[in-house]
């Protein structure tokens, strides 16, 4: 979604603005610009719609613009097109205060009339224009000190209502920027001379790692060398400052075509470093975690919540979980789960699955079960993020920062984090037998090998890739964790390669979807889990028999039965049965990549999607 970065210091800001846009990419964006501020040319803003290259070559690298403070910002449209006037900065009609913004403000159209009956003129159809308009509107009413401007900042946010992350540049007031935080991710980063505000870390960290994380209702004002956090009502309040441990190598490509691929491949270390630091002398220890065994034992219920692929993790969860806590375990969409008016109570344990923290209905979910009474442990990517920084308990996963739209290091490694849990908790309240115990935690550490073992085959899956990428409409079946995998692949394949693609639970194929089975039609089933290894072979027959190409995934010591049915076959390692979905998704993910590189989509930044989804 869109990203924002603002810079203030002694040095040329154009550049440094589209250095930090061009880290902000990943977020997903159809239009950019920037607005800067200099003694000589005033307040410019130069925007664009596409490619932030666009923007880039207009303004010669930021070579044709002078200035030492500015704003920049990467547009994801909601209200108003993509266009060169609908993207931000947006500008007061007076031309002297530039604002940048995520998220939605919710009563823009009221603001907007309220504005336009007194004469002002708007050049856009967004929300965001209101802020500049409103700023200015009650800005000139007073006298021009950088007092009133923030009084001015004070009276818009009382009037506004929505999410915003918002950043605020006045060329009556140029040495100083000014950042507010309500539902939209926005940080702080401290350098020597210099301050920025941004959407994440990924967009500073080339200048500095001294970092902090703005709280709802914070309202930041930053020099070149000093910063105040205020309060809504203007209270000072003191920030804590975090170091950021991760090298800027980690959000480069570093030698790979593609983010994807680079973090497909890193899927090994990621479940290493998540994984083996959390187990000691063949016992699973979360030190991190304050949930006591009386906790676990009450516990009525456990609730995930989550979004996207990492809901898919929650579906695998499901399964593992259930069957090793003999506890009820539901799964929800976030989106669904805050309007759902669920039942949760102080005794249920809400499970929230998030790689950004910052996806904004499992923010609004997390904190509706929180308010319902439930504890809130939460897995998460990003160190500091929102969903982080709001639950009880969270425990990270380690897998570095994620760049590709199209998630799949974090997948992994948050379903790592499942079994991590599952094994803990299992312990914890004896519903595991020991032998059963240590044989799990003795596969967990084989994981990454057998990891590397089908990425070492991945060769086999591109010349798949190039015999089906022209087919149309692609089902993935599999019962269990076969179906919660093959959601998770169908998702992989739609979303980087624009083929239409439906997960399905195999034996539900029946009740109407095996009406669109017909010749040439490619069913990907998945039929790892060896319990049910026959029951999914039946609906590949049945699907077989309509017509359909199939391509069968199962685990080495069954391929020669699956080879029986299906047109081709990918197999992978034997593991327990519980860890199968940390393997079987490797190739899925392979699949949809080779797919969408044999079709020339633009895999790191698909069409109209974003990697952190912070508007409702
Ligand atoms: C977006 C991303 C997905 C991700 C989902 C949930 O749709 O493109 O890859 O699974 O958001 O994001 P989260 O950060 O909460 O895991």
């Amino acid at each position: 979604m869109c990203g924002i970065v603002g810079f203030i210091g002694n040095e040329e800001a154009a550049p440094i603005l589209l250095e930090g846009l061009s880290r902000l990419e990943y977020r997903g964006y159809d239009s950019a610009g920037i607005a800067v501020y200099g003694p000589e040319d005033g307040l410019k803003v130069v925007k664009a719609k596409g490619r932030l290259q666009v923007l880039s070559d207009i303004v010669s690298g930021g070579k044709t613009i002078h200035g030492t403070l500015g704003l920049g910002h990467t547009r994801w449209a909601t209200h108003g097109e993509p266009s060169d006037i609908n993207s931000h900065p947006h500008v007061s009609q007076d031309g002297r205060i530039a604002v940048v913004h995520n998220g939605i403000i919710e009563n823009y159209v009221e603001i907007k009339e309220f504005l336009q009956s007194r004469g002002v003129h708007f050049a856009s159809q967004t929300d965001t224009e209101v802020v500049a308009q409103l700023l200015e509107y009650y800005y000139s009413k007073g006298e021009h000190t950088p007092e009133a401007l923030l009084d001015a900042v004070v009276k818009v946010l009382h009037r506004i209502d929505g999410a915003y992350a918002l950043g605020i540049l006045s060329a009556d007031c140029p040495d100083r920027l000014i950042a507010v935080r309500k539902d939209s991710p926005l940080i702080l980063g401290y350098g020597k001379n210099f301050r920025f505000l941004a959407s994440d870390v990924t967009a500073v960290i080339k200048y500095t790692r001294e970092v902090s994380y703005l709280d709802d209702g914070d309202i930041a004002v930053l020099t070149a060398d000093g910063v105040q956090v205020y309060d809504s009502l203007l209270q000072p309040v003191a920030k804590e400052h975090s170091h950021v441990d991760w090298e800027i190598s980690a959000a480069e490509k570093g030698g790979y075509e593609h983010f994807m691929a680079k973090e497909i491949m890193e899927q090994p270390k990621a479940f290493r470093d998540t994984v083996f630091p959390r187990i000691q002398a063949g016992r699973v220890v979360l030190d991190d975690l304050r949930i006591a065994p009386d906790d676990l034992e009450d516990m009525d219920k456990l609730y995930i919540i989550a979004c996207g692929s990492s809901y898919h993790v929650g579906m695998a969860a499901k399964y593992t979980l259930e069957k090793i806590l003999r506890k009820p375990v539901e799964v929800t969409l976030a989106s669904e789960f805050r309007y759902c008016d669920p039942i949760v109570t102080e005794k249920t344990l809400a499970l929230v699955i998030s790689q950004s923290g910052e996806t904004i209905d499992t923010l609004a979910a997390m904190r509706e079960a929180k308010r319902l009474g439930a504890r809130v442990l939460s897995i998460v990517n990003v160190v500091g993020s929102t969903i982080a920084r709001e639950s009880d308990d969270v425990l990270y996963t380690w897998a570095g920062p994620e760049i590709a739209v199209a998630t799949t290091k974090a997948y992994s490694t948050q379903l790592a984090v499942v079994y991590l849990i599952g094994l803990y908790f299992a312990d914890l309240m004896g519903t595991i037998e020991p032998a059963e115990y240590k044989a799990v935690v003795a596969e967990l550490l084989l994981i990454p090998t057998k990891i590397e073992a089908i990425l070492n085959n991945r060769k086999d899956i591109q010349y798949f890739a190039s015999i089906y990428f022209n087919h149309p409409s692609v089902f993935f079946i599999g019962r269990n964790i076969d179906y919660a995998v093959g959601l998770e692949g169908s998702l992989k394949l739609k979303e980087i390669s624009y083929i239409h693609s439906e997960g399905y639970a195999a034996g539900e194929l029946k009740h109407g979807t095996i009406s669109l089975i017909e010749p040439g039609t490619l069913v990907v089933a998945l039929a790892s889990y060896g319990k049910l290894f026959e029951k999914t072979m039946s609906n590949m027959v049945e699907v077989k028999s309509r017509g359909a190409d199939v391509l069968g995934v199962t685990v080495e010591s069954r391929r020669k039965d699956i080879d029986k049915t299906a047109d081709h076959s990918i197999a992978i390692p034997d593991t327990h049965p519980m860890l199968l979905p940390s393997l079987e998704v490797v190739p899925m993910q392979l699949f949809a990549y080779y797919v969408a590189l044999q079709r020339g989509c633009d895999i790191d930044k698909p069409r109209n999607l974003a990697k952190s989804v912070t508007v409702e």
